[in-house]
């Protein structure tokens, strides 16, 4: 059976301790309000834990990728939302770290929450420097991880803070790593993965993990081309990424004759003129793509032929659109996935970015087991890279196990 088995939050002492919290809370913001607090929404469960337990709360967290400190990627917005959500006040601290900021945590009551500035503000978080990360670990008494969107990045308050506090898996993180953990090694037969977005080159990785271990691998959005060109079907102007994309789908291709997972791709396409709302969408019984014509979505039969993998499925992985799905004449390969992610009784996962969006347009977020909260993290782990905060918490969990041990064998 897959499983994570970090030490967790569950099994922390924090009753009356300072615990320092790193989230992934990048949310979209939309006239300096959240434009989408799923993020927010999804480290409730580790924060709320804690408050019931008597923590005091010091959260932190990065806010898109400012170049040093940049008051329109403050942290003020996340700071409302969240206390709207919890119920509860939550204090915007001035800054990441510092006197100000310190004395401000050493003032938090049992329960009470304080979230940092952007983490970003701070030009060490990226080079993962000690001092920063000595500087966080100054605000708390116990560190917990429960950032999985940031877990592939080796920042300060992501990795380099749990050599310096006791460490502890987040619920989320937690939940991530089983739930995506468990298509890799425990998944229920057949085992589906539906594949699209723009480019082999971002996915290839994915695609040859799956053809090493899935049943059935189905291939939409635009990277299809790239196969294509590489079986020497016309494309027109559709989208082909030259060169190193084409070479991977001919490797993949080749790669899928001797495995046992069927590499599919579509037999139909729907088509436009131009990347346009108002282009006039024509349906292709076929894939050759005629010049002045691109193909901006799986056709019907394809898109049908997916739904009935999906359905008769035991565990369906996707990431990545069929189509140009914000585009409405183009969206219906990808509704139909997400209408048959939401219709099937497999375990359905499916991973952060495009895909989570896509399920949000169609309103169906919450019909899938799970939906990732991490787009880049999420894709590094099922490539099988190690991701650097879950790591931090492997190494800090080794040092408190040989500190506890030293304890118990100096007491004795
Ligand atoms: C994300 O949005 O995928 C995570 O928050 C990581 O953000 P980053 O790509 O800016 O590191």
């Amino acid at each position: 059976m897959a499983g994570f088995s970090k030490a967790s939050v569950r099994d922390a002492e924090v009753g009356g301790r300072t615990v320092l919290v790193r989230a992934d809370l990048n949310v979209p913001l939309h006239d300096g309000e959240v434009g989408d607090d799923t993020r927010i929404r999804a480290a409730l469960p580790t924060i709320e834990l804690l408050r019931e337990r008597g923590a005091r709360i010091v959260l932190c967290s990065h806010l898109g990728r400012p170049k040093g400190r940049d008051e329109s990627l403050s942290m003020a917005p996340v700071a409302k939302r969240l206390g709207e959500l919890l119920g509860a006040a939550v204090k915007l601290a001035p800054d990441v770290v510092g006197p100000e900021v310190e004395a401000e945590a050493a003032s938090l009551a049992d329960g009470e929450v304080l979230l940092l500035e952007n983490t970003r503000w701070e030009e060490g978080e990226k080079k993962n420097d000690p001092d920063l990360a000595r500087g966080l670990a100054a605000l708390a008494d116990v560190y917990v991880n429960d950032a999985f969107g940031a877990a592939h990045r080796a920042h300060a308050s992501t990795a380099g803070v749990a050599a310096d506090l006791p460490s502890y898996a987040g619920l989320l993180l937690e939940r991530e790593l089983n739930e995506l953990g468990a298509v890799l090694e425990d998944p229920k037969r057949p085992l589906v993965v539906v594949v699209g977005g723009a480019k082999v080159s971002d996915k290839i990785e994915v695609i040859d993990r799956f053809l090493e271990i899935a049943d059935t691998l189905l291939i939409g959005g635009a990277m299809c081309f790239s196969f294509f060109r590489a079986q020497g079907i016309a494309t027109g102007d559709s989208l082909v990424e030259e060169g190193e994309g084409v070479e991977l789908a001919a490797r993949a291709l080749e790669t899928a004759k001797s495995s046992g997972c069927e590499l599919v791709l579509p037999t139909d396409l729907v088509l436009g003129a131009e990347f346009s709302p108002e282009t006039e969408p024509v349906d292709l019984d076929g894939v050759e793509v005629p010049d002045g014509m691109m193909g901006l979505d799986i056709g019907p039969r394809s898109a049908e032929r997916y739904a009935e993998a999906i359905e008769s499925a035991g565990t369906v992985f996707w990431n990545g659109p069929m189509g140009a799905f914000e585009l409405a004449p183009f969206a219906a390969g990808t509704r139909r996935v997400a209408e048959a992610m939401a219709a099937t009784e497999a375990t359905t996962v499916v991973g952060g970015g495009d895909s989570g969006a896509a399920l949000a347009q169609f309103g169906l977020a919450d019909e899938v087991d799970w939906l990732s909260t991490g787009g880049g993290a999420s894709l590094e782990l099922i490539e099988g890279k190690k991701l650097p905060g879950v790591e931090a918490l492997d190494d800090a969990e080794d040092t408190q196990t040989k500190t506890t041990d030293n304890a118990e064998g100096n007491a004795g």
